[in-house]
């Protein structure tokens, strides 16, 4: 017999840089009911290149779908409750292909900044609702640092042409949203649509991007599968997505979410904000055709889970990412260690490309627990060094930090990100705030109506909290160790 479910379903399909989800949720509580994971392999077939195999992902989305349908099945839990779902993805990937064939243009280079490919190609940042084939440049892609600087060259007399304008992708629908469309400098934030002197700058004909949709409305429905027939009613930017996961819909409200990287938005209302101190301004969320555009300064880290993955993956100190805790409880210190991962440089606030990782510190006593445990610190220091950035841009300090992510079950860390910020960081009970919000936004949708988005339909969600514990001065003293090892990070790449 189908067991009774307390409400309408909603499905959330969360494409990040690390692996592929696909969660159901109970949109009366947000209980979360089901889901499934594939790890999506990166390449590296280059120092500096970071590749994916579209096609990998598009098939990891189908799987997900299917293998987290049967575990619902498992529990008696009957599929056809699901009345929506959402997208949420990783940003600034870019895939390319060609519309009328469906056949990928191998090794497309970062499309924004790429010449113009002739007609018929389609371009698509990786959140469309469109499945896609074609190559996949990650946003941690560093072969497009020369056309930058030669496209920086020729920005008119006026260098913040670019920032002012955007803060800062064969069948079926072609679509985003406009949190996606805001990461690809061709689209102009204020006026909302794709901008002609950027794409021409750019060099991108206009007529291979994607219609630029709200966040929350019906996009079209599954055309396979067992979901077939289910409206797509959410896309957001994964980043945007934990906004709204985190309900962080006034203004001032932040969340920093630990994923491959670390991601922190602060949701400045219905006004642009531009930082003075290394943060982005991006569109946080639309959530409806006739709603109001919010916007978010943002403090991007480049590597956070992604460090894990390296010490499990290229020095094999842990054969499963958990395992780093239980490394970093035994020892409980770095014993001096610092650990800066600046694998693709650094971003916010020192925007540096030419930053490598480095480990320094070390003595005939270090041993890879410690190492795990700057790797952990490392997360913390680089949060607080947007944390830090982002109370000057707003003026107010921040009082708490709410986090979400794969991350936040590791209580080390979220005890050490206490420390390090010293103010309380607060975590919700299921970390998978990234894929509530795609969920929130795809049952919010005209025409489908299943979430109210009020702290209510959020029951199942409890929060806990992690309060400094160590004093002000030790902390202060290791950050500005860190700090220094940051320096000696910069200059490896000229
Ligand atoms: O901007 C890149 C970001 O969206 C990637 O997120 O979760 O894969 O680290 P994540």
């Amino acid at each position: 017999a189908k067991k009774a479910v307390l409400g309408p379903l909603v499905g959330a399909v969360d494409q990040g840089t690390s692996s592929t989800r696909f969660l159901v949720f109970n949109s009366k509580t947000a209980e979360l009911l089901s889901h499934h994971q594939v790890e999506i392999k990166q390449e590296f077939p280059r120092e500096g290149w970071v590749e994916q195999d579209p096609k990998e992902i598009l098939h990891s989305v189908y799987e997900c779908i299917e293998k987290t349908c049967e575990k619902l099945g498992q529990l008696n839990i009957d599929i056809s409750n699901i009345k929506a779902i959402g997208v949420s993805n990783q940003r600034e990937t870019t895939v390319v292909w060609d519309k009328l064939t469906g056949e990928p243009l191998y090794n497309a280079v970062a499309a924004p900044v790429s010449p113009g490919p002739s007609d018929p190609v389609a371009v698509v940042p990786s959140g469309s609702s469109v499945p896609a084939a074609g190559a996949a440049s990650v946003w941690l892609d560093l072969r497009t640092q020369s056309t930058v600087e030669s496209l920086s060259k020729r920005i008119p007399g006026n260098n913040n042409f670019v920032k002012s304008l955007t803060g800062g992708a064969s069948g079926g629908v072609h679509c985003t949203d406009v949190t996606n469309a805001s990461r690809t400098m061709l689209f102009n934030i204020h006026s909302l649509e794709w901008d002609k002197e950027l794409c021409e700058f750019f060099e991108i004909p206009m007529k291979i991007l994607p219609n630029v949709r709200s966040s929350s409305e019906i996009y079209g429905l599954m055309k396979a599968g067992a979901l077939e027939g289910v409206p797509i009613s959410g896309c957001l930017g994964d980043q945007s997505a934990a906004l709204v996961g985190q309900m962080c819909f006034q203004d001032g409200q932040a969340k920093n979410t630990y994923g491959t990287g670390c991601f922190l938005l602060c949701n400045t209302g219905r006004k642009c904000v531009f930082s003075e101190h290394g943060l982005l301004t991006t569109v946080a969320y639309k959530l409806g055709r006739d709603k109001p555009v919010y916007y978010a300064l943002e403090g991007s880290v480049a590597i956070a889970g992604a460090v894990i993955r390296w010490l499990r993956d290229n020095l094999g100190i842990i054969k499963t990412s958990e395992e780093i805790e239980n490394l970093a409880k035994e020892v409980g210190t770095s014993y001096g260690c610092y650990f800066v991962p600046a694998f693709s440089g650094l971003y916010a606030p020192y925007w540096e490309p030419s930053a490598r990782g480095i480990i320094c510190g070390l003595t005939q006593f270090t041993n890879k627990c410690h190492i795990a445990f700057a790797a952990l610190e490392a997360v913390c220091f680089q949060t607080r060094e947007i944390l830090d950035a982002m109370n000057r841009d707003c003026g107010i300090p921040l009082s708490h930090l709410q986090v979400d992510g794969g991350m936040t079950n590791n209580k080390i860390l979220m005890q050490l990100q206490a420390d390090i910020l010293y103010i309380p960081v607060v975590k919700p009970s299921m970390p998978e705030t990234t894929a509530l919000g795609a969920a929130m936004a795809a049952g919010a949708a005209e025409g489908v109506g299943v979430w109210s988005l009020e702290p209510e339909d959020l029951s199942a969600v409890t929060m806990e909290r992690f309060e400094p514990q160590i004093n002000a001065e030790e902390s202060e003293i290791r950050y500005s160790t860190w700090k220094k090892a940051v320096m000696k990070s910069m200059g490896w790449v000229t």
